[in-house]
């Protein structure tokens, strides 16, 4: 089904979200959700498809922000009756457990740098730049960025981005641990589609756990964290891609995964 807002490709074992309103730099409406997370659901539902790609349209930006049109005509009331934005962290991260990679391809301000930080990690293109500019607005991050960008970058630079509305390059971001890497914008794309069909070609399981570990370690104490851990390689250990995978090293050839 073609959506309005986003484009949707799959390359292989990779689908590709393209955020698609390039006129108004991919702001993200209400209707930008609706169809990410119906696409969203159908890239976790189909068992061929194993990491996915999120980037925007045009070289400009990946998405410059919640649709500030939208939320300037919405009556007050409705942004807690609709519990306004919940779905992303919803729809999208709670309900993903196959990894998704943001392809920061330019402006990842407001909702957009906070939709980057959702994915499992971000590789940004070098004339990304990244920001938190709400309190220029009158409001305050409300799609996860006080929380995740205080800690993926710390105290000091969140605190002042959020208060001031600074924006950050991507030489600043990678420094600052928050992009995994910093690619030229021709190669950008590329990159990420390798970086995806890089972890589709490892076994399935594995990467499920992986993510499902990493993200455990923002969530719970370290010893909490180290049981969990080594109780999810305990239950790999009965899987058919680990004796593939041994099997495989030892008589020195590539394994042959079977999500199983
Ligand atoms: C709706 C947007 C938009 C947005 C840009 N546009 N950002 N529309 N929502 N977030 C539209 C512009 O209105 C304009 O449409 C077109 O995109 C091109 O943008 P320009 O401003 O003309 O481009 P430029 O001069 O190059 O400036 C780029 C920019 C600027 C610096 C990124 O667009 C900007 O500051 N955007 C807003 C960034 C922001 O404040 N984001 C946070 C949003 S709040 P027209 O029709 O005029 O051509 C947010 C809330 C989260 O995300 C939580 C709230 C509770």
């Amino acid at each position: 089904t073609p959506f309005e807002t986003i484009l949707v490709e799959r390359h292989g074992p990779v689908t590709l979200f393209t955020l698609n309103r390039p006129q108004a730099l991919n702001a993200l409406s209400s209707h930008v959700l609706a169809d990410l997370t119906q696409a969203f659901a159908a890239f976790e539902a189909d068992p061929a498809q194993l990491c996915a790609v999120i980037t925007g349209s045009g070289d400009k930006a990946f998405a410059a922000g919640a649709d500030i049109k939208e939320m300037a005509e919405k009556p007050a009331a409705d942004f807690f009756a609709e519990d306004f934005f919940a779905g992303w962290t919803r729809d999208l991260v709670k309900a993903t457990r196959k990894p998704w990679i943001a392809a920061v391809n330019g402006f990842a301000l407001g909702g957009g740098c906070e939709l980057a930080m959702m994915a499992d990690f971000i590789i940004a293109s070098d004339n990304a730049c990244f920001g938190q500019p709400e309190i220029r607005l009158g409001i305050a991050p409300g799609m996860g960025g006080s929380q995740r960008l205080t800690r993926a970058v710390g105290k000091a630079k969140a605190m002042e981005m959020c208060l001031t509305g600074r924006m950050m390059d991507a030489a600043e971001a990678e420094r600052s641990g928050l992009v995994s890497r910093v690619v030229p914008q021709a190669e950008l794309l590329a990159e990420a589609l390798k970086t995806a069909q890089a972890i589709a070609a490892m076994p399935p399981l594995g990467t499920i756990a992986v993510k499902e570990l990493v993200n455990l370690a923002f969530e719970t104490t370290l010893d909490q964290g180290i049981v969990a851990e080594r109780r999810t390689f305990q239950v790999l250990c009965a899987t058919q891609d680990k004796a593939e995978g041994m099997a495989a090293f030892v008589e020195k050839r590539a394994g042959v995964w079977k999500g199983k």
